[in-house]
């Protein structure tokens, strides 16, 4: 897989039109990312049934929101719809899709198959699972493409992600359950970490207040460290870690059998598999 940094300003270049489908939290977080990178609200197309005030006030500035008839081939489709709506939501789509036309789904558990199947023969397809971080563009999305994309609409689908964070591609669509249990769910994990350690601190006599900014400022700006330090966690957490001190008789309970190596492994492999149920 290949990393790449967030781009500025890019998609100012982009030709055409692009079309977001649902412009709910994800669909949001993306707009605001593509507006602030230079794309021209001229180019813009949204199509959601309860936009938001903020949506609402881009069509009055040159946005164009639920247009009605003849709809022409875009330069991108981007599907942010819940995947359940997806059978409704995705065939209606087809005029907007023509031959060079790149369509991007962030839809969790739609597959690459169920979008080439809803949407005219040949389209180019990437599925991409982003995480929730992109509210505030510092998400993680991991892409696939179908054999139909080319380098140039690769390369767009990479910078439209790129306004919610950053973009790793994976060569086969098998990977994407993982990811969805690791990157996609993961997020969940760590503001439950935050909620244990509140809890944990509660325990240990703390009042709850304290308890719940220490553990909310702890895993944030930790974070942030593992996010702006050039070290790995590994050397992160040695860093800590004073040889028969606080922190090593915490880890020695955190990494004994049954903690949270086995536990997360165990965590992942569940979600891995209830992803595998689900896609469709
Ligand atoms: N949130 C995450 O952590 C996350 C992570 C990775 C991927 N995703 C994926 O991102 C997608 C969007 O998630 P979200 O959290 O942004 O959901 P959301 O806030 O519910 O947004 C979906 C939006 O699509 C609108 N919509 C429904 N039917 C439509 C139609 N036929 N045409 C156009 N718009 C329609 C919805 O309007 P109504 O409210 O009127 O129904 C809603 O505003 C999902 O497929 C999800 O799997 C989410």
């Amino acid at each position: 897989m290949t990393q790449r940094a967030p781009s500025q300003r890019k998609l100012s270049k982009l030709s055409g039109s692009l079309v977001l489908v649902g412009a709910g939290k994800m669909g949001s977080a993306m707009l605001d990312g593509w507006v602030a990178r230079g794309l021209a609200l001229k180019r813009i197309v949204v199509i959601e049934p309860q936009p938001t005030k903020a949506v609402k006030a881009l069509a009055r500035r040159g946005l164009t929101l639920n247009p009605k008839g003849k709809a022409d081939a875009a330069s991108a489709v981007v599907i942010a719809v819940k995947p359940q709506t997806a059978p409704d939501a995705v065939p209606p789509l087809a005029p907007y899709v023509g031959k060079a036309t790149l369509v991007l789904s962030i839809m969790a558990g739609r597959t690459i198959s169920f979008l080439e199947k809803s949407l005219p023969a040949g389209s180019a397809v990437v599925r991409a699972m982003p995480n929730t971080p992109a509210a505030i563009g510092r998400g993680i999305s991991v892409a696939v493409a179908n054999g139909k994309v080319f380098a140039r609409q690769r390369k767009l689908a990479s910078d439209l992600l790129a306004a919610i964070g950053k973009v790793e591609w994976a060569g086969d669509e098998a990977l994407v359950d993982a990811v969805t249990a690791l990157s996609g769910s993961g997020p969940a994990y760590v503001f439950l970490l935050a909620e244990a350690m509140t809890k944990a601190g509660i325990a240990a006599g703390l009042p709850a207040e304290l308890a719940a900014r220490l553990a909310r400022e702890t895993v944030a700006g930790s974070g942030e460290l593992l996010h702006r330090s050039p070290l790995d966690a590994a050397t992160l957490r040695q860093n800590v870690t004073s040889p028969g001190g606080t922190t090593a008789a915490a880890l020695e309970v955190l990494m004994g059998p049954g903690g949270f190596d086995a536990l997360l492994t165990k965590a992942i492999a569940a979600a891995t598999k209830r992803g595998r149920e689900l896609a469709g």
